[in-house]
């Protein structure tokens, strides 16, 4: 195992125990997709920047935030699974890759400003497939009001209200704050009710911008619908799906800021609202990018077909056939080896580092437990794809090679 300190934008980290920032995904820090102009991230980045017109853009210099920032601060409970090194990527005990914006949420409101947008690459561990890629885009949207002006907010959402019902939307809402996504207790409730309508209306204006004109081409009204959530540093809190390809498209998550998450800021006296939503995933069906690897290419016959501030279609250039390869093995004894129980973002990991965006999909093709024995064994089916290439038999053979070799070593499996 390497113990030399890890250099990230030159600063340099000390490994500890916690390490598990791979090179392949630090290669990934400073690409910065969403300030590449005629990028789709950059173009969406751009609507959503002008549609917030008079919010403060926050740029942020690295990824690398302290793990107080990206949960403690926000509440994050010490046992929540997005901590785990199964789920995130720690640099160290103290950093890691921030695994969304609104890590930097307690920081901005300590600026003197009262609404801000932060875009940024945000990284977590996971499966492999088209809509799952480490690294990805989120934009935070957050809006505070002095809380003596917040019977301001009345006016403005009459305003906001009386403009959304001119347009042709569908709002399905029958969430409920109740006891289980209650109004703070530190806030007056029509206050809070006015910060809900506002974030709501905000939101549905947003959505309206960016998914509007797809329905009003079929001749449909645009379907919005709010479900009840729950984040450690909002409350009430909401998720937001819109209807699009006969289907339920969840597209972010939001609610009222937990008035302990401003008072850390030193901002108690503020109150207001927080969003966050994934680029990609929006990105992927208004440009009709069918694979989230796109996103990283560097060939032009990708690039070119984009310009900033246009949604356009994407026209896929050729589809190169996938190659499938099969591995079964049978799990290691974790009890008696002392060994971390088996968690498939690890195996993803390893092939990630070793075929990178060559590979395509990893799935589960079966799971064995020997009725006697009690072992048990799995198999992956990992399909290769190149975009931009017809890969070759031998190539991926050695990809497969060492994949095998890398999960033995590092998951003490057993090879079929
Ligand atoms: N950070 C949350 C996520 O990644 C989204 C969110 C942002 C929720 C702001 C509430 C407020 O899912």
């Amino acid at each position: 195992t390497p113990t030399e300190p890890l250099t990230v934008l030159g600063k340099t980290y000390p490994r500890d125990e916690w390490t598990n920032a791979t090179p392949t995904i630090l290669s990934k820090v400073g690409r910065n997709l969403h300030l590449q102009e005629g990028h789709p991230l950059s173009t969406l980045r751009g609507i959503i920047e002008n549609h917030f017109e008079g919010y403060q853009s926050v740029r942020t210099e690295s990824p690398i935030v302290t793990v107080h920032q990206n949960f403690d601060e926000l509440g994050f409970p010490k046992d929540h699974p997005g901590r785990s090194k199964t789920d995130s990527y720690y640099v160290n005990a103290e950093h890691m890759l921030r695994t969304h914006t609104s890590a930097h949420e307690v920081e901005s409101y300590r600026s003197d400003k009262n609404a801000f947008l932060i875009a940024a690459d945000v990284y977590r561990r996971d499966e492999i497939d088209s809509s799952h890629y480490p690294v990805f885009h989120q934009m935070e949207g957050m809006r505070i009001w002095d809380q003596g002006d917040l019977s301001e907010l009345k006016a403005e959402n009459a305003r906001l209200a009386a403009e959304l019902a001119k347009s042709p939307l569908q709002v399905e809402d029958d969430t409920v704050v109740g006891p289980s996504n209650p109004y703070q207790a530190k806030h007056d409730p029509e206050h809070a009710a006015e910060i809900t309508q506002n974030l709501k209306h905000r939101l549905n204006g947003l959505i309206l911008k960016l998914f509007g004109h797809v329905a009003a081409a079929k001749g449909e009204p645009l379907r919005i619908r709010w479900i009840e959530a729950t984040f450690p540093w909002t409350s009430p809190s909401f998720e937001v799906e819109v209807w699009f390809n006969d289907d339920w498209l969840e597209i972010l998550g939001c609610g009222v800021v937990m008035q302990q998450t401003l008072e850390t800021s030193g901002m108690g006296h503020k109150a207001g609202w927080a969003f966050g939503l994934g680029l990609e995933r929006i990105a992927m069906v208004l440009f009709d990018i069918q694979d989230i690897r796109l996103f990283w290419s560097t060939d032009s016959r990708f690039l070119n077909q984009f310009e900033q501030g246009r949604i356009n279609t994407f026209k896929p250039y050729s589809k190169y056939p996938p190659v499938n390869r099969d591995m079964s093995f049978w799990l290691p004894d974790a009890a008696v080896e002392g060994r971390e129980p088996w968690h498939e973002n690890d195996y993803c990991e390893i092939v990630r580092n070793v075929a990178g965006d060559l590979v395509e999909n990893v799935s589960l093709i079966d799971d064995f437990t020997h009725p006697k024995t009690g072992r048990r064994s799995l198999a992956y089916r990992i399909n290769y794809r190149s975009m931009d290439r017809s890969l070759r038999n031998e190539d991926v053979n050695e990809l497969q090679a060492e994949v095998e070799k890398q999960v033995v070593e590092a998951l003490g499996i057993e090879m079929k």
